[in-house]
Parts: C-alpha cells; sequence; structure tokens
C-alpha cells in the first residue's frame, strides 16, 4: 500500500532531508586522501546530532554505521572502517536521517582529486539518469516511466544498470511501498504516480556487468566484475506542480537542479 503524505508531512520530510543534504555536504568537504571511512562515519553522526537528528541506518537490519561508503567497485552498504580514502577512488555516499517521526535518504558518488575520464562519465550519467527519472515523476504517469528514463540514459551511454537493488517509497518508515526498480520489469508493480507520494530514486549504475555479489561481511554488495559502480539518490514529493526534490540544498527549488 503506497502512503500518500500531507504538506504537513511533506515539511517534516523536507526537514530530514535537509538535515540529510547538509550531512553530505559536509562529509564531501572531509574527503581527502588519507582519511578513513570509520573517520567520515563520524563526523557524519556527530552532525547530525547536532542538527537534532538521528542516523536513519545504524541499527536497520542490524546496520553497524550511520553511512554507507561504497568506494570504487563496490555499489552500496560498504561498511566505514580503517580503510583510508585515496587519489582517484570514487566514493558513494548513502545517509538516512530520522527526525520526529520522518525519514530523509539521499546519496552521491564523488571523485577524490582527478579521476579517470571513464569514471567521471560514470558518476556524470549516474546522476543524469537520476534527473531524468524525476523529471518522470509526474501526477497521470506510471512508476515504469521513471524506471524506463533511468533505464534508457544509463544503457545508452553504455553503462549497466543494477539489479538486486531498487528505490523505495519513504516517510514514516525508511523503506515504504512501492519499490522502484531502476529498470523496466513487466512483472513489477506499476501504479499511476498521484499527488502526495513520496519516493527515494536511488540508481546504481555499473561500468561493466550489472550483476553483483555481498562480501563476507554480509553487508558490502560489489561489481561482479570489480569495474566501478556509482550511486546517486534523492527523495522526491510528487505534486500537481510537478516533482519536488526534498533532498535539495535549495529551499525554493520546486524544479530540478543538481546539488551533487
Ligand atoms: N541504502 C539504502 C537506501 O538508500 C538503505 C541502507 S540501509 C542500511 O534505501 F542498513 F544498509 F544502511
Ligand atoms: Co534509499
Amino acid at each position: 500500500m503506497i502512503l500518500l503524505k500531507n504538506e504537513e508531512d511533506l515539511n517534516c520530510l523536507r526537514r530530514a532531508n535537509r538535515i540529510v543534504i547538509e550531512t553530505l555536504q559536509a562529509i564531501k568537504k572531509n574527503i581527502k586522501p588519507g582519511i578513513s571511512t570509520a573517520d567520515l562515519d563520524s563526523i557524519a553522526e556527530g552532525f547530525i546530532k547536532k542538527k537534532g537528528g538521528i542516523p536513519a541506518f545504524k541499527g536497520y537490519k542490524g546496520y553497524p554505521a550511520t553511512l554507507c561508503i561504497s568506494l570504487n567497485e563496490e555499489v552500496v552498504h560498504g561498511i566505514p572502517g580503517p580503510r583510508k580514502i585515496k587519489k582517484g577512488d570514487i566514493v558513494s555516499l548513502d545517509i538516512g536521517v530520522l527526525i520526529d517521526g520522518y525519514y530523509g535518504d539521499a546519496a552521491i558518488t564523488v571523485g577524490v582529486g582527478k579521476i579517470s575520464a571513464q569514471a567521471q562519465k560514470l558518476l556524470d550519467i549516474t546522476e543524469q539518469s537520476l534527473y531524468a527519472g524525476i523529471e518522470k515523476a509526474q501526477v497521470g504517469n506510471r512508476l515504469s516511466d521513471i524506471s524506463m528514463a533511468i533505464q534508457e540514459r544509463v544503457e545508452s551511454n553504455g553503462f549497466s544498470v543494477v539489479r538486486d537493488f531498487v528505490g523505495h517509497g519513504i516517510g514514516r518508515n525508511l523503506h515504504e511501498d512501492p519499490q522502484i526498480p531502476n529498470f523496466y520489469s513487466p512483472a513489477a508493480y506499476n501504479p499511476r504516480l498521484k499527488e502526495g507520494m513520496v519516493l527515494a530514486l536511488e540508481p546504481m549504475v555499473n561500468q561493466g556487468t550489472y550483476r553483483v555479489k555481498i562480501l563476507n561481511d554480509g553487508w558490502t554488495a560489489v561489481t561482479q566484475d570489480s569495474k566501478l559502480s556509482a550511486h546517486f539518490e534523492h527523495s522526491i514529493a510528487i505534486t500537481d506542480k510537478g516533482p519536488l526534490i526534498l533532498s535539495s540544498l535549495d529551499d525554493n527549488n520546486s524544479s530540478l537542479q543538481l546539488t551533487g
């Protein structure tokens, strides 16, 4: 069942997502060669708590940290630890925040120093695919319009869409209906989009095969061919005026704007 949100819900979701995006910006500033992913995690946790929020991933199904930090061939759910960031890495940062009963969720991928042209293209196309999906988040469209727009942008640029993880509704729960595949699947639930739906769109895009595997830590998803992977995510609301990006830095933003 898809829970629709009213104006008051949206204000609360905006608040949660504001902390999310501010935390991402703070972490981005601290990403330098030599810093460990555990250090970034404690900066994020401190920042969220200072803002009055609660890290939403910590404890979720036993996940042990505030951030998911996924480097290079890691797709999602990388657990922060002693590993140090290096020049040339691409770093996916995924974060969820709970405040006053509402969740915010967003992700970005950033390059450290100079990265290869192919890596940069992967980041650009992944972010573009997210915005291509957001553009389709209009009243009257179907969920599959979002999925297909993402997939089309990715595959027409020679990359692949991860199948094993999907986007989701979000609100008073981190994960609500519907699931949002980043690819067309005839079997998927395909409702018409309605005003008041709040969705976390999150394409995960691989340079090579879309296939992933989970490491022995039980969490970290990596590409099967060890090629690079990127991840961008926004929480958005469907309104009668079009998609509203809740996890945007710009308060007046009711249309599309890059925040990565
Ligand atoms: N990355 C997931 C999402 O954006 C949530 C991760 S939950 C965790 O929906 F427990 F793995 F952190
Ligand atoms: Co999410």
